[in-house]
């Protein structure tokens, strides 16, 4: 593997995701392997666990980490080949990603999305304009329309928690939100749903519908309670719309999972990417209750992230 921005990237997800759970055993095991090696984090956008996990998955690698919060420490990137540069962009991508690839051996960047241009957004423009002018390989860190680390991490959940020999009953549900997100977690995580063994099922209001070209054969639900049945895993997750792009189309009935919604489920369990806001995408009775994954999924960021790097780095090996 030399770079990873979607499940794509991954010849076996299934190998990718027990050996991120292997590695929980002896997280040290392999320090030799980034010795003298430098991983740089570039971030155009806020995080929390995307920054520290890549970090200290690079430590646990034995590499050096540099992280630069792009949007507000660098110089305002143009991203268009050809550009004439005579507005409030002081620095092409061509030049920043030589630079970059100078310093650093493995390049993470996160890049949201405009959420008002789909084109360079479907596009992966940015994403892409790093790969094309970066001498090393990258890795995203969630872009315009993908978050892998994250579906990464929550396949290695499921797995941990499934130990039957049953396929499991996976629902991505829509969830209420005050503000337009992204599509990416959404779009991601049915991409690995569909790459391994589940039946997997998506389940969201009218108006909601994610790209074609992510969804595919998935089954799709309008009827929320309809899909929770029999359920092993809901995973809860807002996004704006696909078509108008970008916007929240209103909603009639309510969302909001809640444990009574739960009771037709097999008992499942709550999945969340975090950062969740309580009581608007996910009720307090569901989030400190014992069916809550969401700190399984955030310790395993880690090692999806080591386990991704640690692929790069075996993989670039002179
Ligand atoms: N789930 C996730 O990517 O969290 P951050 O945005 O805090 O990195």
């Amino acid at each position: 593997m030399r770079n990873f921005t979607s499940v794509h990237d991954v010849k076996d997800p299934v190998s990718l995701i027990r050996e991120g759970i292997s590695l929980k055993i002896n997280p040290w095991g392999n320090v030799h392997l980034g010795k003298n090696k430098t991983l740089g984090l570039i971030f155009l956008n806020p995080s929390l666990r995307t920054r520290l996990s890549s970090q200290k998955a690079g430590q646990l690698l034995g590499m050096n980490t540099i992280v630069m919060n792009m949007d507000k420490e660098g110089w305002a990137l143009e991203w268009t080949d050809g550009a004439i540069m005579n507005t409030n962009k002081t620095e092409h991508i061509k030049d920043a990603a030589m630079v970059l690839s100078l310093y650093c051996d493995i390049i993470g960047m996160r890049c949201f999305p405009t959420l008002t241009d789909r084109e360079a957004d479907y596009s992966e423009h940015v994403m892409k304009q790093l790969i094309k002018y970066s001498t090393v390989p990258v890795v995203s860190l969630e872009s315009a329309i993908l978050h892998p680390l994250q579906s990464l991490a929550d396949g290695m959940s499921i797995f941990e928690k499934w130990n039957k020999s049953k396929k499991p009953k996976v629902v991505l549900t829509w969830a209420p939100h005050v503000k337009a997100l992204p599509q990416a977690v959404s779009n991601s995580f049915s991409e690995w749903m569909q790459a391994i063994d589940v039946d997997f099922v998506i389940t969201h209001p009218k108006g909601y519908e994610l790209a074609p070209s992510f969804t595919k054969e998935v089954q799709i639900k309008y009827e929320q309670e309809e899909a929770l049945k029999g359920a092993d895993f809901v995973y809860v997750k807002n996004w704006s719309a696909y078509e108008p792009y970008g916007q929240m189309p209103p909603v009639e009935k309510d969302w909001l999972l809640s444990e009574k919604k739960m009771k037709v489920t097999n008992g499942a369990y709550i999945m969340h990417c975090l950062p969740v806001r309580r009581n608007v995408e996910l009720p307090d009775e569901l989030l400190d209750g014992k069916r809550n994954l969401t700190p399984l999924q955030a310790e395993n960021r880690l090692y999806a992230a080591t386990v991704v790097l640690k692929r790069i780095l075996e993989n670039t090996k002179s």
